[in-house]
């Protein structure tokens, strides 16, 4: 059984609470930490979020100690894991004394707002005795376990074209508006579309240059559009924006075209991940039962119980991903196509 402090029982915090609790024969969470007393408590009523949450929002948190201080948690021994949900801002300051003080570490996207920042992180890392990974939920989301294989087993022959986008109504539920101070949280590049840029690597490796255009409002980047150019016969798009209207919602898809078929996937739209063969066919392949936050904590888990660092989602390639979106800001802004 491993024993959990999770530090931040916001939006993602009760989300990755949850997971715990379906992974209840391996994980307990002993400790929470949360600045706001109502949420430490277990009261998550005014907890909201982008993706919607089906579990209660009045939880009973039983033995779990609740902190106020994370530095108090991570000196308690009977903590042997951190989670770390809290704004992005402080991810590297948290990260870096959890892994000084002996624990795994398991951390939200992204590891932080610039490249010097993760260097610190991946030094403390290097010499940690714990176990650490980024949360980048989306390589362990099924759609995208599947358009990952498919493009690695050349199953529908070469990828040919791939457009991968995150569309979000403009977000309102942090606590203090925090995520729209592009101090804090890098705007909507740093903050949803890092999802993309992480998940662009995994699939294809690194660019050899990357074309940009980003919307800002009131200073903050709320929309990117992004040309990433890997050989002449691939076309590789992604968007990323929180710009719409507050009715739209969220989204999350890809159209990815081969030479003998297109997989395409639009979570907005209800609609299973679906194969269009060149036959005039279509097929729905069965999905995985679980989503990437399940995915990714039971994955993590995994590593520490066998002894092993991640192999899906390094540390490396979670600073490789700002690193390209910080990129993707240096091509908008100087109108520029720029060397990876
Ligand atoms: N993987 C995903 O899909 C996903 C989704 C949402 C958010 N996130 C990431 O998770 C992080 C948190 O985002 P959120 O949406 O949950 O935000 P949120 O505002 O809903 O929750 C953050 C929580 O952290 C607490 N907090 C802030 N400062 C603290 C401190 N010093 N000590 C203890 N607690 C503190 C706040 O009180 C709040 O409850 C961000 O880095 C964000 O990018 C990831």
């Amino acid at each position: 059984m491993i024993r959990i402090g999770l530090i931040g029982a916001g939006f993602i915090g009760r989300n990755h609470f949850n997971q715990y609790e379906k992974l209840g024969q391996r994980a307990k969470v002993v400790a929470l930490c949360d600045k706001e007393p109502q949420r430490r408590a277990g009261d998550w009523s005014g907890v909201g979020g982008n993706i919607a949450d089906a579990q209660g929002t009045k939880r009973d948190l039983g033995d779990t100690k609740q902190y106020a201080e994370w530095r108090d948690l991570l000196a308690d021994p009977a903590v042997q894991m951190v989670d770390i949900c809290v704004p992005t801002y402080l991810h590297p300051e948290i990260s870096i004394a959890a892994l000084d003080a002996g624990k795994h570490v398991l951390c939200e996207k992204p590891m932080a707002l610039s490249v010097e920042e993760c260097d610190k992180v991946l030094r403390a890392a290097v010499k940690a005795k714990g176990r650490f990974m980024i949360a980048q939920c989306i390589r362990f989301w099924p759609e995208c376990v599947y358009l990952k294989q498919a493009i690695d087993d050349r199953r529908f022959g070469k990828l040919k074209a791939l457009s991968l986008r995150r569309q979000a109504s403009t977000p309102t539920y942090s606590l203090n508006n925090w995520i729209l101070d592009p101090k804090l949280s890098g705007g909507a590049i740093l903050d949803l579309h890092v999802h993309d840029t992480d998940w662009a690597l995994h699939l294809l490796g690194t660019p050899q240059t990357i074309t940009a255009q980003i919307c800002e409002r009131e200073g903050s980047p709320d929309r990117v559009h992004s040309l990433w150019y890997y050989r002449p016969d691939l076309v590789v798009q992604i968007e990323g924006f929180w710009d719409m209207p507050p009715a739209f919602g969220f989204n999350m898809g890809f159209t990815a075209r081969f030479e003998k078929a297109a997989v395409m996937f639009e979570l907005s739209s209800g609609k299973p991940l679906t194969v269009f063969k060149e036959d005039g066919s279509t097929e729905t392949p069965a999905m995985g039962p679980n989503d990437g936050y399940y995915n990714e904590i039971d994955y993590f888990l995994g590593c520490i119980e066998r002894g092993a660092g991640p192999t899906i989602s390094t540390p490396g390639e979670s600073r490789e991903a700002v690193r390209m979106a910080l990129l993707e800001k240096e091509s908008a802004k100087s109108g520029q196509t720029v060397r990876v």
